[in-house]
């Protein structure tokens, strides 16, 4: 039978000299102590403020133009960190109406750390807010954003060490702050990039993605042009023989582009034999129209009612059947929270007390429980009737 040795070191003269001091030390700390009444924010909550804050502040220091697009440098004191490929919600007030869009961070998160952001907004069709902030935001425009959100970001518990990134136009920006995250040192994995663009002068951040695959071989970007035959470019859409020819033996493949191109590769990502634990799809806002999903079967010429309950509120307001229902709260001027706009977030969750909506199943991102319980996320569901719904503003 195995032995084991126990070595009990007896009490000891300095050991009982100084349980007999514990007592009055503790009351001459007591008696010494402030008579302020203790914190209500402990350091840990303060901690977890700084690195998720509700609210930032930052001014537009810098405007890079680009095609359809300008780059806009933020700066402030001090701004949350973030995982390269979040987003930040920016909040604003266009006439009557507030509202707020996400926006990736495209910067390095070492820049974070400066008091820098990085976000570049693309002309959209249909672009109320993007239209707004191309035409308004100049240097010195002070900003209101949320904190960085969103699980679009490496994670190497579950992720292989190389990426395939999928981007498509504007879908760009959050592989941007990947490679320079790769470059900068912060993030460790290999990234190879599949970047479709129309034409050539359509790309973004075309001299930045040369100058940081010649400054790491960790990077390495592949552009696929639609519309244009070049030398030294692939010409086409992005399809599984492209991914194929370029991809390493074991990756994750994380895409991020337009409600079109998401379409097209679910046709194309079962022919690449690749676990669904290792594709990652950033959120897609919602189309223009409901009549974008063929499941609708509503009326998207209807303007119906929607009774609003907010902070012991009630208002009425008209509510068009071809916008989400988010977009009609905004438009009435009522801050409703939100942050993805794609019913992934969970942040627009509201009751509805009355009516029917369509909420299209690519963007039904509500929990079983809620669902069952009649809670919506209004920036991913149409009215099909009249409602009545209960909102919950921060
Ligand atoms: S804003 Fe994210 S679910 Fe509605």
């Amino acid at each position: 039978m195995k032995k084991f040795n126990f070595h009990i070191k007896p009490i000891g003269l300095l050991d009982m000299l100084h349980f007999k001091k514990m007592v009055p030390r503790r009351r001459e700390i007591l008696r010494s102590g402030s008579l302020e009444p203790i914190t209500a924010v402990y350091g840990v909550n303060r901690l977890a403020q700084s690195l998720h804050p509700k609210q930032q502040k930052a001014v537009v220091s810098e405007i890079i133009p680009r095609k359809d697009a300008k780059t806009y440098v933020l700066k402030a004191g001090k701004l949350a960190y973030f995982r390269a490929g979040q987003y930040v919600s920016v909040k604003l007030k266009i006439g009557g109406a507030v509202t707020a869009r996400p926006y990736t961070l495209a910067g390095s998160p070492a820049r974070a750390l400066e008091g820098e952001y990085e976000i570049t907004v693309k002309k959209a069709q249909d672009g109320f807010v993007s239209d707004y902030i191309l035409a308004n935001w100049e240097v010195g425009t002070e900003v209101t954003l949320s904190g960085p959100e969103g699980p679009f970001s490496y994670e190497p518990l579950r992720d292989e060490k190389e990426v395939v990134g999928l981007a498509g136009g504007s879908g760009i920006t959050p592989f941007m702050a990947m490679a320079r995250a790769i470059r900068d040192g912060v993030e460790d994995f290999s990234l190879t990039l599949l970047y479709g663009s129309r034409t050539k002068a359509d790309i973004l951040y075309a001299a930045e993605l040369e100058e940081i695959c010649a400054a790491t071989d960790k990077v390495r970007v592949v552009h696929v042009l639609s519309e244009e035959k070049a030398e030294g470019f692939e010409h086409g859409f992005i399809d599984a023989e492209l991914i194929q020819k370029y991809a390493p033996e074991n990756y994750t493949l994380y895409i991020c582009g337009p409600r079109a191109m998401h379409d097209f590769l679910s046709h194309e990502i079962p022919g690449l034999d690749l676990d669904e634990k290792h594709i990652r799809r950033e959120f897609v806002p919602a189309p223009s129209s409901p009549e974008y999903f063929k499941s609708y079967t509503g009326d998207a010429s209807q303007v119906y009612t929607l009774t609003l309950h907010f902070l012991g509120e009630e208002k009425e307001i008209a509510l068009r059947a071809d916008e989400p229902v988010l977009t009609a709260i905004e438009r009435a001027g009522i801050a409703a929270p939100s942050r993805c706009r794609s019913g992934e977030c969970g942040w627009c969750r509201s009751r509805l007390i009355g009516g029917e909506v369509f909420i299209p199943e690519s963007m039904d991102g509500r929990r079983l429980a809620d669902a069952g319980a009649g809670y919506v996320h209004p920036c991913s569901s149409w009215a099909l009737s009249n409602l009545e719904m209960e909102i919950f503003p921060e």
